[in-house]
């Protein structure tokens, strides 16, 4: 293992906020990847990328809550939403922006 000091790297930009998306898919049972996760986590990623918000977007695996999902979960802030739809980004990202500002 190694330890890699971020004071060290000068072009080092961390992430502020991590945005986690379920993308799992479970062959006939419900899951976040049926409910259409994989363009919410997309839609997700450019309207942070456009926005350039300090937010990593991130795709992950069962989080346990597959009969609300899809799940998406917003850390360090411990917001989980469930049954996400893409209705839902712009108020997502909204939340990102305002947690951010409070930080
Ligand atoms: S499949 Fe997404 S939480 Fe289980």
């Amino acid at each position: 293992m190694k330890c890699y000091n971020k004071a060290m790297q000068p072009t080092h930009k961390p992430y502020k906020k991590l945005v986690l998306v379920c993308t799992n898919c479970k062959e006939g049972e419900k899951c976040c990847s049926a409910g259409g996760s994989e363009p919410i986590r997309d839609a997700l990623k450019a309207k942070v990328k456009a926005l350039a918000l300090p937010v990593r977007v991130s795709k992950t695996g069962c989080m346990g809550m597959c009969p609300t999902g899809p799940t998406v979960v917003i850390m360090p802030d411990d917001l989980w939403f469930g049954a996400v739809t893409m209705g839902d980004v712009d108020r997502i990202v909204d939340l990102l922006k305002e947690s951010l500002a409070s930080s």
